[in-house]
């Protein structure tokens, strides 16, 4: 296959340097409503009444969203390894740096904080099963009372902490987008 070896590192295919590809668009997009679905359901769970179908219901769903980041993450995170990203737009080379360090901490969570959450369910002594099928996702860990309390803490604060993340991602792309009036929002929105 022709490919180029970028300044990255990450292989680039020709004539697709500047604009980020079909896959990647659909990935960064999915996964996005996603985890928006999984932050409506837990904050959606907090107005049902304790043991009320709808707080299981908004628990799964919960569970299930966040489940499906993390299917489509590992894909994802293979997929840019492989094909690399379009350069910066032009700016100051600290802008670059705050995209990319933003944007690698950004992949760090959409995988690690699904496996967070899984790992609570579990040291809670709760196993995850595909609704209807009845087949179960096997356990990280068995029941553990003390570990549940530490990692669900920890799963809860980045949880609380990435409101502000991705509001910075998505300020920072409107920015670019309304404010210095480059590529960047373009070339992820559509090829
Ligand atoms: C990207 C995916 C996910 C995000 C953004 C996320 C975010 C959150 C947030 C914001 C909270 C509530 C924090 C609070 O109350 O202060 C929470 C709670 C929780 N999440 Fe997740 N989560 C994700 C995936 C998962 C997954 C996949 C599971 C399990 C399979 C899970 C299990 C839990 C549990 C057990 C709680 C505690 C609920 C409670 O006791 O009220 N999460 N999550
Ligand atoms: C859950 C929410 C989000 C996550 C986890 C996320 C994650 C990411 C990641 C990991 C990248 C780097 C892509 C790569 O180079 O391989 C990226 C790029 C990008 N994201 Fe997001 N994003 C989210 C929400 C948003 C929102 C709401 C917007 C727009 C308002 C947005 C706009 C962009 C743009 C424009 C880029 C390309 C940046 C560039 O080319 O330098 N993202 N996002």
């Amino acid at each position: 296959m022709n490919r180029l070896q970028s300044v990255s590192g990450a292989m680039e295919f020709p004539g697709t340097a500047h604009r980020y590809d079909g896959l990647a668009i659909f990935f960064h997009w999915a996964v996005f409503l996603l985890v928006a679905a999984a932050y409506a359901a837990i904050e959606l769970k907090g107005f049902a009444g304790k043991g009320t179908p709808a707080r299981s219901l908004a628990m799964a769903a919960h569970e299930w969203t966040g489940m499906l980041v993390f299917v489509l993450a590992v894909p994802r995170l293979l997929w840019r390894l492989v094909r690399g990203a379009p350069p910066a737009e032009p700016g100051p080379r600290w802008m670059q740096f705050a995209g990319d360090a933003m944007h690698w901490v950004l992949y760090l969570f959409i995988v690690a904080q699904p496996i967070l959450g899984l790992l609570a369910l579990n040291a809670g002594g709760h196993v995850l099963a595909l609704p209807g099928l009845g087949i179960e996702i096997p356990a990280l860990v068995g029941p553990d009372e003390a570990l549940k309390n530490q990692i669900k803490e920890v799963h809860e604060t980045i949880g609380t902490a990435f409101y502000l993340v991705i509001g910075l991602h998505a300020v920072a792309a409107l920015f670019h987008h309304y404010m210095l009036g480059d590529n960047t929002l373009r070339r992820m929105w559509r090829r």
